[in-house]
């Protein structure tokens, strides 16, 4: 599909390990924070008769510290701290059943699934890695207001040692899952690829908040020990690739 580049750019990965420990660390000590502020607020309000003029003031703190602890959230995810948990996780099924919901998004956007046999079992938050694709879904669409076709792919890879760009490669073994989402867009040119992934890059130029969609996509690869990369040239056509590590002994897994 398209006339894009072939060579799969994964994000710098210095820059973006600096970023997710700054960020991580930020948002662990700003949740401490709010934690106090939103007890505080609580015990504030419970005290207050609730004709109280100020009561509907301290709602609003309330409030206010629910927004910025989901922003927090979001940190911690692009950080690999996301309380996330890993179980046994058929990709092909889980794939399936996303393809099922994201064919009834729009109608001018086709959607193709191409699961290949022989896919290993992996370990995995499967709400975690579902999360991921629909980032990657949703820009996706995004990326084609005029509509097109999505690709959702997943085959199986045996990669050697050099190849292996896991943040933790001695645990990753040889044998991978890639799950890919290419789209029919126009491509994006090559200072957009250098920053996709950073948080709160964004093109878009509406929408308070907006541009942590690939930010949490990085997280969520690294907390399964895996990464992320992206196809995307000159030419129209975007193609961004989740590769996860099998489970240790998944051969003996393969039909869960
Ligand atoms: N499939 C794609 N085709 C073209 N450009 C893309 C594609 N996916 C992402 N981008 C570019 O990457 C930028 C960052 O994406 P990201 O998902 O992190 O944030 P966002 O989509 O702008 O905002 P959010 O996801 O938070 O709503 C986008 O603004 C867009 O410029
Ligand atoms: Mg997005």
């Amino acid at each position: 599909m398209g006339t894009k580049n072939e060579q799969a750019c994964p994000p710098d990965a210095k820059k973006m390990e600096a970023l997710a420990r700054f960020s991580g660390k930020l948002a662990h000590d700003m949740n401490n924070i709010l934690g106090a502020i939103e007890g505080y607020s609580t015990l504030v309000s419970g005290a207050m008769r609730t004709d109280d003029p100020a009561k509907e003031d301290m709602e609003e703190i309330r409030q206010a510290v629910a927004k910025a602890a989901g922003l927090m959230k979001k940190f911690l995810v692009f950080s690999g701290r996301s309380g996330f948990t890993k179980t046994a996780c058929d990709v092909g099924a889980l794939l399936a059943g996303l393809g099922q919901k994201a064919a009834a998004e729009r109608e001018d956007v086709k959607l193709e699934l191409d699961i290949r046999p022989g896919l290993p079992v992996i370990s995995a938050d499967a709400s975690g890695l579902e999360q991921a694709l629909q980032h990657l879904l949703q820009n996706a669409r995004e990326a084609m207001p005029g509509g097109g076709t999505i690709v959702l792919r997943a085959e199986a890879l045996r990669l050697p040692p050099g190849e292996i760009k896991s943040p933790r490669p001695a645990e990753a073994g040889s044998d991978f899952v890639k799950i890919s989402v290419e789209d029919t867009g126009p491509g994006m040119p090559a200072e957009v690829r250098e920053r996709l992934f950073e948080p709160f890059f964004t093109t878009k130029k509406y929408a308070k908040g907006a541009g942590l969609g690939l930010s949490a996509v990085y997280g969520i690869a690294a907390y399964h020990n895996g990464w992320v990369e992206v196809k995307s040239g000159a030419g129209p056509g975007s193609e961004f690739l989740l590769v996860l590590p099998a489970k240790p002994g998944a051969a003996d897994l393969k039909k869960i």
